[in-house]
């Protein structure tokens, strides 16, 4: 779609096509330098180890314009390095951090008329896949391997937007098993996501929050973001212990929480029944694509559970107007999170 026909005040999270990807392949083993081509299909075979055994990663990340006019990036290294702890579980090899993350700036620069104004609230997000291309017949990682990274103006994740959403806590699906693949953006993680998450939807919730696998107890996210709670005055989300991505958003709220609103935080179990209970004031999730998306409700089986009465609570917003302050250099960036391109 031509840039100009796009009407960034109205996005959502639809795929849109834009003019350019990256795309750098891997044969003999070794990546070679990678080039800008125009959008397009490519060929497969049908062999290939991606389409039969889901050997296959994934990142998302977003280019933001600021108000001076200025095209910034949020740690985009952290998502390199999140890249390569992916790829390894997945026996694909690894891709140079410096590398991607030029690769990540020459494709912004290349779709950068798609890049929303800074008061649409948009976002052009950056989808970078690394896919095992070469022919499997038995269960083992392909000897060939391509990149890819494109590009979609996006606007808000769930089109509640900050006005909060209605969560079910489900105990019919687990996304992710101690020893499994949860902590990796690997994407048959999604596919098997994609079911609770439609039947939640039909029974009119935004997404489902996942409990551990073992005790269907502890909660460990949010369809396709992390969670957080205000439970006794401190900021709590559920340890990386490996069934969780370790969201990039998740540890820069943690700072954030603890550096500039002066939170203690913790993170640890949560008790899905810790969310029942008066002590726990505020919950919201995290994400890229999420930012920080307060979460008005949750309901398990019988039980509903209202917070901050539908409002977005006080940490909630503060945490929300710091990171997005940040990420649009509308606050100082005290951190260095924010590249220029
Ligand atoms: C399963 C899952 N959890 C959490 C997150 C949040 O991670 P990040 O903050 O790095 O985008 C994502 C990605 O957006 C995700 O897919």
């Amino acid at each position: 779609m031509d840039a100009k026909d796009i009407d960034y005040y109205a996005l959502g999270f639809e795929f849109i096509e834009t003019k350019t990807m990256f795309v750098s392949n891997y044969k003999d083993g070794r990546w070679d330098e990678g080039t800008l081509v125009p959008f397009g299909n490519f060929e497969i075979s049908p062999a290939a180890c991606i389409l039969n055994y889901g050997q296959g990663i994934f990142e998302g990340m977003k280019a933001l314009k600021t108000k001076k006019g200025d095209h910034v990036l949020f740690r985009p290294e952290e998502n390199a390095k999140r890249f390569n702890d992916s790829a390894s579980r997945m026996l694909i090899p690894n891709y140079n951090v410096d590398k991607f993350v030029s690769a990540v700036k020459k494709v912004v620069k290349a779709n950068e008329d798609y890049i929303p104004p800074y008061d649409s609230g948009g976002a052009l997000y950056i989808r970078p896949i690394m896919i095992g291309t070469g022919p499997t017949v038995g269960v083992k990682p392909a000897n060939e391997y391509k990149m890819i990274m494109f590009t979609v103006p996006v606007g808000p994740y769930f089109p509640e937007g900050f006005t909060g959403i209605d969560l079910e806590i489900t105990k019919k699906y687990t996304r992710a098993a101690p020893g499994g693949t949860g902590s990796s953006k690997t994407c048959c993680n999604y596919a098997g996501s994609m079911l609770p998450g439609k039947e939640a939807k039909e029974r009119g919730f935004a997404q489902v929050i996942f409990l551990d696998a073992v005790h269907k107890e502890y909660i460990d996210e949010v369809g396709a973001a992390n969670f957080f709670a205000v439970i006794d005055g401190v900021l709590v989300t559920p340890k990386t212990a490996g069934t969780i991505l370790p969201g990039i958003t998740r540890k820069s709220i943690l700072e954030l929480a603890s550096k500039k609103i002066g939170m203690l935080t913790e993170e640890r179990d949560i008790s899905y029944k810790e969310l029942f209970e008066v002590s726990c004031t505020e919950a919201f999730c995290s994400g890229t694509a999420a930012v920080i998306t307060p979460i008005k409700s949750v309901v398990l089986e019988e039980k509903k559970r209202i917070f901050s009465e539908g409002e977005p609570g006080e940490i909630t917003r503060k945490a929300y107007e710091m990171l997005t302050g940040i990420q649009r250099l509308d606050i100082g960036d005290e951190f260095g999170w924010v590249e220029k391109i």
